[in-house]
């Protein structure tokens, strides 16, 4: 694991820019591990103006997003299928039939399972939940394996009820990717931001246990975790 602790936010999000940039370049046909939330905001910012300045092809870049919450469409304002055509995909050339998000509306954990396998994930971008979940794997007696149905916990519906206008309407359960799906990404990069997630860094980085979810990374080849210094320890 590679800790990497940058001044500010931007900067943050600007290291994990140039590194998908690079990676984009090498690798044209490359697969993306994407994520939500607002930590990945200011490097899908990048990517966008980076495309637009001519300077990335999206057009065999395939993408594979961590999660989905359980009941909501692909265009309700608040999924994460909504937040990632906001965000990313309306703004640049990828092609639709390369984007994969799991369905809210449909347990399809068995199908998502097979498009990663059949997608190995070059490069998984990962935020960082307060109480150390990634993607929505939440504490846990054990690291889950493969994409399944979660219940979400308390801190995580309230972490999130800043998206929804009231806390009754975030959905309780979601759809995510499994710890072991993550760890065959060849490359995975962590981003932690704010002094909200310090707790959580420090947990990452300590005892590999199912209740901080995140500590598995310390058993993955090629992890970069970049922080800011109000999340660092
Ligand atoms: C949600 C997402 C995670 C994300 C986390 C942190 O729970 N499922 O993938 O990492 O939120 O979000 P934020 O970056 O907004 O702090």
């Amino acid at each position: 694991m590679k800790f990497s602790v940058f001044d500010n936010y931007d900067e943050v999000s600007f290291e994990a820019f140039k590194i998908l940039r690079d990676a984009i370049r090498t690798n044209p046909t490359i697969t993306l591990g994407l994520a939500t939330g607002s930590t990945p905001l200011g490097l899908y910012k990048l990517l966008v103006d980076s495309y637009e300045k001519g300077e990335l092809d999206f057009s065999k870049v395939t993408t594979i997003n961590l999660d989905e919450y359980e009941g909501l469409s692909e265009n309700h304002p608040q999924s994460y299928h909504h937040f990632m055509n906001e965000n990313l995909f309306s703004k640049i050339n990828i092609h639709p039939k390369n984007i994969f998000i799991p369905n809210g509306l449909t347990d399809e954990c068995e199908r998502y399972h097979k498009i990663i396998n059949t997608h190995p994930i070059d490069i998984q971008i990962l935020g960082l939940g307060e109480n150390g979940h990634i993607a929505f794997n939440e504490p846990d007696d054990n690291f889950s394996r493969v994409t399944h149905r979660v219940q979400l916990t308390k801190s995580t519906i309230h972490a999130n009820s800043r998206f929804f206008t009231k806390e009754e309407d975030i959905p309780k359960f979601a759809y995510t990717m499994g710890i072991g799906e993550i760890m065959t990404a060849k490359q995975i990069l962590l981003l932690a931001t704010g002094a909200k997630k310090a707790n959580a860094v420090k947990a990452t980085l300590g005892p590999v246990t199912p209740q901080v979810p995140s500590s598995i990374l310390q058993f993955h080849p090629n992890v970069k975790v970049l922080v800011d210094k109000e999340a660092s320890i």
